[in-house]
C-alpha cells in the first residue's frame, strides 16, 4: 500500500472582492493522493485550478474543509508555519520559470536553502548534483539571461528539488516552451516521477496531461472528472525505470 500523501475533505475557497461580491472558488472539494502518483489538473480557465494549487502549495488557506499534507494538518496553520511546511515539504516550477537574474545557475538553485538558512558552502554539492541533474553540469556559473527558456526551466527543476521536497506543484509547466523544449521538460518529470516524485501539476494541453497517471478535471469550483489510467497504459514505463533525460 502507498501513503496518502495529500487528503483534502470538502475543501472551500470563497475570495471576497469587495463589501458585498464574494466568489466560491471552490465549492467543497474532497481529494486523496498516493505518494508517487504524476497527477494532472485540467479544467476551463477559471474553474479553480489555480485556487486548488495554491491551496495545495500552502501558498494560500481554504474557507473551511481539511487538509492534510504528509499527514500534517495545514488547513489551520498561520502564515509562519505555512511558509516552514513550503520551506521543507514543497518544490514549486512556474510557468515563467521565476529564477533571479543576478545569481548564477548554481545560487538559483541554493535559494530554498538559503532561506533556511544553509549557507551555498555547506550545501555546494548537493547544488551541483542538481545541477548535473537537470544537464546543467556545464552552465553552473551562467546568469539566466546566458541560458535558453528551457535551460532556464531545468534550473527552476533543480531549484524546485534543493530541499528534498515530498511534492512537486507546477503550473504550467511548459507554457512559455516551443513544443521541442517543452517535451524535454516533461522527460525530466517523468524521470523524476519514475524516481518516485509525487507531482501534480496544472495544465490546459492533453499532450502534457497524457503523461499523468490520474488527470482531474475541474468545472466550477469542482472536480467533473477524475481518471486513473491503468498502469499498463502508463506513458512512463515501469516505476523507477530510467529514462533518458534528452530524448
Ligand atoms: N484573488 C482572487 N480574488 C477574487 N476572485 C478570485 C481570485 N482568484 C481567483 N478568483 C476567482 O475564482 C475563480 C477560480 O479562479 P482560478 O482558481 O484562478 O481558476 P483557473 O486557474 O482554473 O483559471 C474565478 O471565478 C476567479 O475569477
Ligand atoms: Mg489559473
Amino acid at each position: 500500500m502507498s501513503q496518502t500523501i495529500i487528503e483534502i475533505q470538502n475543501l472551500e475557497k470563497v475570495y471576497a472582492t469587495g463589501e458585498e461580491v464574494k466568489v466560491r472558488a471552490l465549492k467543497g472539494v474532497s481529494l486523496k493522493i498516493e505518494q508517487g502518483t504524476y497527477v494532472a489538473i485540467m479544467g476551463s480557465s477559471g474553474s479553480g485550478k489555480s485556487t486548488m494549487l495554491n491551496l495545495l502549495g500552502c501558498l494560500d488557506r481554504p474557507s473551511s474543509g481539511s487538509y492534510f499534507l504528509g499527514g500534517e494538518d495545514v488547513a489551520t496553520m498561520n502564515d509562519d508555519q505555512l511558509s516552514i511546511v513550503r520551506g521543507k515539504k514543497i518544490g514549486f516550477v512556474f510557468q515563467s520559470y521565476n529564477l533571479i537574474h543576478q545569481l548564477t545557475v548554481i545560487e538559483n538553485i541554493h535559494v530554498p536553502l538559503f532561506y533556511q538558512g544553509i549557507d551555498l558552502n555547506d550545501c555546494r554539492k548537493k547544488c551541483e548534483d542538481l545541477a548535473k541533474l537537470v544537464g546543467l553540469g556545464e552552465r553552473m556559473d551562467h546568469r539566466p539571461k546566458q541560458l535558453s527558456g528551457g535551460q532556464q526551466q531545468r534550473v527552476a527543476i533543480a531549484r524546485s528539488l534543493v530541499n528534498d521536497p515530498i511534492l512537486l506543484l507546477a503550473d504550467e509547466p511548459t507554457g512559455n516552451l516551443d513544443s521541442k523544449t517543452g517535451t524535454e521538460i516533461l522527460n525530466l518529470l517523468d524521470e523524476l516521477n519514475a524516481n518516485g516524485k509525487t507531482i501534480v501539476l496544472v495544465t490546459h494541453d492533453d499532450e502534457v496531461a497524457e503523461r499523468a497517471h490520474r488527470v482531474i478535471v475541474m468545472k466550477d469550483g469542482l472536480i467533473d472528472k477524475d481518471t486513473t489510467r491503468k498502469p499498463s497504459s502508463f506513458l512512463t514505463g515501469q516505476p523507477g525505470q530510467k529514462l533518458p533525460l534528452h530524448a
